[in-house]
């Protein structure tokens, strides 16, 4: 009995039910009509239980304050949202499981998508209801049995945007209405403080970026790029992307809002400008419009086609007619779009809409004309519905108004389910005059109602799971979709799949992603890129460093150039290839980077150089010459000419031109210790030889020609050759003296590798140069002083003696030579301090004006006698020399041969036997004559004899 009974329920509450799932619209009902200054709506409050107020932007905003107060009808985002709510309450109201035996009422107003409005509408909702409830304002509430006595709203369903909500979550805190919106996303609203009152289906902006940042992170891009539309859209959504990013160390680098009003060329500029950045993601956080312009310049450009990934915000994740235009640039696009963004079911519904049928909705008419561009009366279908053109989409926020209102349905059940007691049929009795309802006193107010709201957990009609945090944030639950290629005979087609989805609710791993057959758009060639492209910041390659950028989250990459080199991925420094102990190493690749050392080629003085040819040409010319001279002296060993010029300090002289002609091929030889030795050495040995024999001579000379003048009689002290010989020895020992002390202690002559930087190139290394270490600069100094003073002396005495005509006028060559060597002297004295820096031409000049004083001194004080010894023969012949020089003693009384212009032949006659005679007055009259021009000037030895 008690089973059949049972069966018969059932069988009944099945009946019933399926009944009310046939859905019995009340849109022919009419509606109240709400119409002021300030406010317009539609509402039907009579006979019900509960009212819920609504906040729809049915039009849009008054393009300017003075005018209309509201502009045009919204052919878009609002009738529609509004009759999704009416649609949801006439689903509850049929429904027996929700709400049994409650009716549900509505007052929907039109905010015009302005705050203003939108606070008058909510204060004229709570006042219309007498629902004052604020501390010290008893509730007015006089509703009673009597129908018409209006009851108060029990919730708002609103607003949509969140500039609206703002204000209006303000109110309701303050009157303590609670407010369910289905589309204010912005975070502001998570204030708890603020807008205590306030609850949301749809999740906040923070959970769609906490949901790109996941993607991000998944396939490892640190490093993007960020375009927005500048609105109340896409701005506040970037910014919590910007914050979650800046949390989870994701560096963004190009970041461009893009206004509504931007021109074509501010489109360009922007892709331009994206096109630079090293970041190859980009998010999108952007209504259509602007990202279907976006596409269209990268979609052109066939180098950066195929460059990005693309990772869109909801506006566009799934809009498949927009991204199908730009099927190679979208290609492996990542969209992020709220799980449930469809309900069939209110398609079913507004698919029975005219202007005929709906007449509880008093905009349906206007909107229904503007969105078939038709004139009411005139030629509007007032039997066609809105879905039947094919441009009808649902909106993406319709089940989330439908969320809503379920929410409040849900709440309240809860409530009267704990509160109440169902009548035998399983309905509940609601009191409108003191709002309770059967078995219970506890009134419903709207703290007590906002308590279930934030307990409610359930699933809606649409599949979203309904559920508020402590925020009075619904759980987000988004769908990954990949726009994906697939390669088939046509070549390759695309469309959106469903990859995973993002839970804000599971607590350990919010997104979860199918790791089957990602894609990431096409490589260049057009094959299916199933990698992730690398959008990092910070990972540099070989041969450069990762420098941070101050004030940036990201760092660049810094090339290691010069002696510096990195071998790694991600260097944070480079090495330094000239370290201790590897001190010639340097990059490899100095200028793009380097990511290793290689040796630096040696170089060091060279016979190969350029600068050198002139020093080794000379160099040989001038042995060559000294061996012709020293063998023609030789021949003409025992003539008068190379007798009296003094055989021994010529061949001392010889010897030092011929050393300093050998000189510059040691100064041009690879550098070793003996090399530098003998540089060292050899270069003051031939110099103080050159000087010291040369300054010897023409002391001699001098003192003679001083005796001449002076009328002496007396011979010269230590005038033989051995005394010049070693006087000059002794000028050369002092010389060396100093420089083997130097060598020894001073200054040890080693071989000295240093590296030599190109300024032309960027300070790149030339090589190695080896050389000798350097002469100690006091001794250089001294050396030099030494030497100066040599040559100064010889430069005095030869001018002084410049006229003594004897000897085949040798003291005027003398004093050529000396003047010349003065000169190279005084030009070398200079170059030797400015060649300080380049050791090789300072090797070059020494050796160069080395051969330069030995070529002078060849030429002058050789040549002429060479030229005597072998063009004029006979002047050269004893007899001759005989006969003038018995002329000459007799006419000048000077002793020639018996002073023995160092010819050591003490065979002379009168060497020491013959005194001097008084007849010198004759000979500066000869010299006088002598300094007339005439062919005879080059003839001393002629003219003394006339
Ligand atoms: C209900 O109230 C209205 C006006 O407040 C009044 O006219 C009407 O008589 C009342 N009806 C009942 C049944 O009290
Ligand atoms: C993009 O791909 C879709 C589907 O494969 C195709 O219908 C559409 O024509 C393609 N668009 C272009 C511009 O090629």
């Amino acid at each position: 009995m008690r089973a059949i009974f049972s069966l018969l329920w059932i069988a009944l509450s099945c009946g019933v039910t399926m009944q009310a799932a046939e859905n019995v619209f009340q849109f022919n009902t009419r509606s109240e009509q709400v119409f002021d200054e300030r406010i317009r709506g539609v509402r039907n409050r009579e006979n019900k239980d509960f009212i819920f107020g609504g906040l729809f932007p049915i039009h849009s905003d008054a393009p300017d304050s003075l005018g209309a107060l509201c502009g045009e009808i919204r052919q878009e985002r609002g009738l529609e949202r509004m009759e999704a709510m009416l649609f949801a309450l006439d689903m509850i109201n049929e429904d027996t499981t929700i709400l049994p035996g409650i009716k549900l009422g509505y007052d929907v107003r039109d905010t015009c998508n302005s705050e203003t409005i939108g606070l008058d509408e909510t204060i004229d909702l709570i006042i219309t209801g007498s629902s004052l409830n604020i501390e010290s304002c008893e509730s007015v509430s006089a509703a009673g049995v009597n129908a018409s006595v209006p009851i108060p709203t029990s919730g708002i369903v609103g607003a949509a945007s969140s500039r609206v909500s703002v204000p209006v979550a303000s109110l309701g805190r303050l009157f303590r209405m609670p407010q369910v919106s289905y589309a204010s996303s912005s975070a502001l609203l998570s204030d708890r403080a603020r807008y205590g009152y306030f609850q949301r289906t749809i999740p906040p902006d923070t959970l769609q970026a906490s949901a790109m940042v996941d993607i991000l992170l998944h396939f490892g891009w640190n490093y993007v790029s960020v375009l927005y539309s500048q609105d109340t859209y896409g701005a506040p959504g970037i910014e919590e992307f910007r914050k979650e990013a800046k949390e989870r160390d994701i560096c963004i680098d190009y970041d461009k809002p893009i206004p509504p009003s931007i021109s074509a060329a501010g489109y360009d500029n922007i892709v331009n400008e994206l096109s630079q950045s090293r970041a190859r993601v980009v998010i999108v956080f952007a209504n259509q419009e602007t990202v279907e312009q976006v596409l269209t310049r990268i979609n052109s450009n066939v180098t950066l086609r195929r460059k990005f990934t693309w990772i869109a915000s909801d506006a566009w994740a799934r809009s498949i007619d927009l991204v199908h235009k730009f099927n190679d640039t979208a290609a492996g696009l990542y969209g992020v779009a709220p799980l449930t963004d469809h309900f069939p079911g209110f398609e079913e519904y507004f698919s029975q809409l005219t202007i005929d049928s709906n007449t509880r909705n008093d905009w349906f008419p206007e909107f229904f004309a503007a969105y078939a561009n038709c004139t009411l009366g005139v030629n509007c279908n007032n039997t066609r519905n809105v879905t039947s053109f094919s441009r009808y989409q649902q909106g993406n926020f319709v089940p989330l108004v439908i969320d809503a209102v379920y929410t409040f349905a849900q709440a309240l059940h809860n409530f009267l389910v704990e509160n109440c007691d169902a009548t035998n049929n399983g309905t509940y009795e609601w009191f409108r005059s003191n709002a309770t309802c059967l078995g219970q006193s506890r009134e419903l107010n709207g703290s007590s109602l906002l308590e279930y709201i934030q307990m409610v957990n359930f699933t809606s009609v649409t599949k979203n799971p309904i559920r508020f945090d402590n925020n009075g944030n619904v759980r987000g639950v988004y769908e990954i979709l990949n726009y994906r290629a697939t390669r088939d005979n046509n070549g390759l087609s695309y469309r959106f799949v469903s990859v995973g989805s993002w839970d804000s609710d599971s607590s350990a791993k919010r997104l979860s992603l199918t790791n089957e057959s990602l894609q990431f758009g096409l490589e260049e060639d057009g094959s299916i890129r199933t990698v992730p492209v690398q959008s990092e910041c910070g990972g540099c390659e070989p041969g450069s460093y990762v420098r941070p950028i101050p004030g940036s989250c990201c760092s660049i990459c810094e090339k290691c150039d010069g002696s510096k080199y990195s071998s790694e991925h991600l260097a944070e420094e480079c090495s330094e290839c000239h370290v201790e102990g590897r001190r010639e190493m340097w990059g490899n690749n100095p200028f793009m980077g380097s990511n290793s050392c290689v040796l630096i080629p040696e170089t060091s003085v060279s016979y190969g150089e350029p600068w050198a040819a002139p020093t080794l040409v000379l160099g040989c010319l001038g042995l060559v010459c000294v061996a012709v001279t020293a063998i023609i002296f030789g021949c003409f060993w025992k003539t008068p000419i190379v007798k009296s010029s003094g055989r021994e300090q010529m061949m001392l002289l010889l010897v030092g031109i011929a050393c300093s002609f050998f000189l510059g091929f040691f100064y041009l030889a690879p550098p070793s210790i003996p090399i530098c030795i003998i540089q060292r050495l050899g270069l003051w040995f031939c110099y103080s030889l050159m000087f010291g024999a040369l300054t010897i001579k023409v002391q001699r000379v001098a003192r003679i020609f001083y005796g001449i003048k002076r009328k002496v009689t007396y011979t010269p002290r230590f005038v033989t050759p051995g005394y010049l010989v070693t006087f000059t020895l002794i000028i050369v020992a002092i010389q060396m003296c100093l420089i083997i002390v130097s060598v020894a202690f001073i200054s040890r002559p080693t071989v000295k590798r240093t590296i030599r930087y190109n300024d032309d190139r960027l300070g790149l290394p030339e090589g190695v140069i080896i050389t000798c270490t350097e002469e100690h600069i006091a001794i250089t100094v001294l050396s030099l002083l030494y030497e100066s003073a040599l040559i100064g002396i010889a430069t005095v005495l030869g001018v002084l003696s410049f006229k003594y005509p004897e000897n085949f006028n040798e003291a005027k060559y003398i004093s050529f030579c000396t003047f010349a060597l003065l000169i190279v002297w005084l030009g070398l004295i200079p170059t030797y301090f400015a060649t300080q820096s380049r050791q090789e031409f300072r090797n070059a000049a020494i050796s160069f004006f080395v051969i330069l004083s030995a070529c002078a001194v060849l030429v002058f004080l050789f040549g002429p006698k060479l030229y005597v010894m072998i063009f004029q023969p006979k002047r050269n012949s004893v007899e001759f020399s005989t006969h003038h020089h018995t002329a000459t003693s007799m006419d000048a009384g000077v002793p020639m041969q018996g002073i023995g212009y160092g010819d050591g032949s003490h065979h002379s006659p009168g060497y020491n036997s013959k005194p001097p005679t008084e007849s010198f007055p004759s000979v500066p009259l000869q010299l006088h004559d002598s300094s007339k021009p005439g062919r005879e000037h080059d003839h001393p030895v002629k003219l003394d004899s006339e």
